[in-house]
């Protein structure tokens, strides 16, 4: 079939790239001219496993990049709406690019004389389908929703880092469309992938994605609390966790306490639903406690700190990992930046390493010290301070040696100092 795919961040380019290899022509339209020629180029805009490999293989044969939407639209049968939902100042989410998106779609669908049918994958809060874009789509291109155009939604479950897998191998596929013929056309498209297509209405394939994000996030905040209890009282909360883990209505995935929980989707998402709910005059007192809970959680690593190097003022404080977890770039809500604030606040000086994000970080603290390497970063300082589970961060033997104090804290439980050749005053977090 023939697909143009509208965005090409990190779900765009992904979906684009993934339908190629299912054997499907896709046009990607993005009116940013570098990312264009970056994917007719056949280079990934954003760094994804496995992504520049499908994009070089299928560039300029299956995978054509455009602005245009117009040819975008002549040229396919559906069109996939993968831009950015961000946050507004109060949380809430903000449509304004996929409002663009749905009026450049209607004016181009104004032209064409032909069905076709127009799918949401940007995450958005349920009603935003059927309320907001398939009437911008309507009154742009002058034509009937289920007559002359279909409308659909069909969310994303894609971890960063992990998504061209994820693409290829689904838990579950969604398809929220408004009639049959629309369901059958979009559900055509994953036919190669090993995986059943559920058909519900667009404002349930919204809240699907809503209530499985902030499930997840709910089992991490819980984790979390469950951790903070039982570094009270001494147990080892993984301990607990594996066991709890077991019981097969729980599953033993995203129960791992630790600083929390960041990245592009958790917080933004739990947010944007409770925003819809209270909308609705409903406050989920659940939803916010999560949200809480993450937010207290990275503190509790000062504290920590503080309790066993005193004052902090003037001390070298290392933080090790910037992103919001490991094998990524992207330091989107990641729980280090509240720590590197409040040893700011607190006037420690900061020396901070991780192996990609870097870049990004110092956008956001351009003044403390970045270093090259753990060893730079750690060498004379007072404590140390673990963000992100780095795997390279695991055995740091003779760099945590050459710290003034090798005092280390750690918020991903990623270090076992037993395994180590040298001794350290080690902290978990919460267990
Ligand atoms: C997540 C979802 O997994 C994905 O399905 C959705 O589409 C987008 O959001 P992602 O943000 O890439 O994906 O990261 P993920 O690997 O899920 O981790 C999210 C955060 O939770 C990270 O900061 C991670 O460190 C933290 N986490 C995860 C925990 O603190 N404990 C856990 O047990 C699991």
């Amino acid at each position: 079939m023939r697909i143009s795919v509208i965005g090409t961040g990190y779900v765009g380019s992904v979906t684009a790239a993934c339908f190629a290899e299912l054997g499907h022509e896709v046009i990607c339209v993005d009116v940013d001219e570098k990312k264009v020629s970056m994917i007719n180029a056949g280079k990934a805009p954003i760094w994804e496993e496995g992504l520049d490999e499908l994009l070089t293989k299928h560039a300029e044969k299956r995978i054509i990049a455009t602005s245009d939407y117009d040819y975008a639209v002549q040229r396919s049968d559906v069109s996939f709406i993968c831009v950015g939902t961000p946050s507004d100042e109060k949380g809430n989410i903000d449509l304004s690019i996929v409002e663009s998106a749905a009026v450049s779609l209607g004016e181009a669908m104004a032209k064409k004389d032909h069905y076709h049918v127009v799918v949401v994958k940007s995450t958005v809060v349920p009603e935003t389908t059927e309320k907001f874009v398939l009437p911008v789509l309507e009154s742009y291109c002058g034509k009937k929703a289920g007559k002359d155009f279909g409308v659909a939604m069909n969310p994303e479950f894609l971890r960063e880092g992990k998504a061209v897998y994820d693409f290829m191998h689904p838990d579950k596929i969604v398809v929220g469309a408004i009639d049959e013929r629309t369901f059958f056309m979009v559900s055509e498209l994953y036919r190669g992938l090993d995986c059943e297509v559920t058909h519900t209405q667009p404002t349930t394939a919204e809240m699907i994605k809503y209530a499985n994000n902030a499930l997840l996030a709910t089992k991490i905040s819980f984790a979390n609390e469950m951790g903070n209890i039982c570094k009270m009282l001494g147990i080892d909360t993984y301990a607990v966790m594996e066991e709890v883990g077991k019981d097969y209505r729980i599953a033993p995935d995203f129960l791992n306490c630790g600083a929390g929980f960041g990245g592009s989707c958790f917080p933004k998402d739990v947010r944007a639903i409770i925003g819809k709910a209270e909308e609705l005059g409903y406050t989920p007192r659940l939803l916010r406690s999560v949200i809480d809970v993450n937010e207290e959680q990275p503190m509790g690593m000062i504290k920590l700190l503080r309790e066993k190097a005193g004052e902090l003022q003037g001390k070298r404080i290392t933080v090790l990992g910037l992103a919001f977890k490991n094998g990524t770039d992207d330091i989107r809500e990641s729980r280090s930046i509240p720590v590197i604030a409040e040893l700011l606040r607190e006037e420690a000086q900061v020396s901070a390493y991780d192996p990609m994000a870097t870049e990004h970080m110092k956008k956001v603290f351009p003044g403390i010290t970045y270093c090259d390497s753990a060893a730079e970063a750690l060498r004379d300082a007072d404590a140390c301070l673990l963000m992100t589970e780095w795997n390279q961060f695991r055995r740091l033997d003779k760099e945590f040696a050459a710290m003034k104090r090798p005092l280390v804290i750690d918020g991903r439980h990623l270090i076992d100092p037993e395994e180590l050749s040298v001794k350290i005053e080690y902290e978990g977090l919460c267990w």
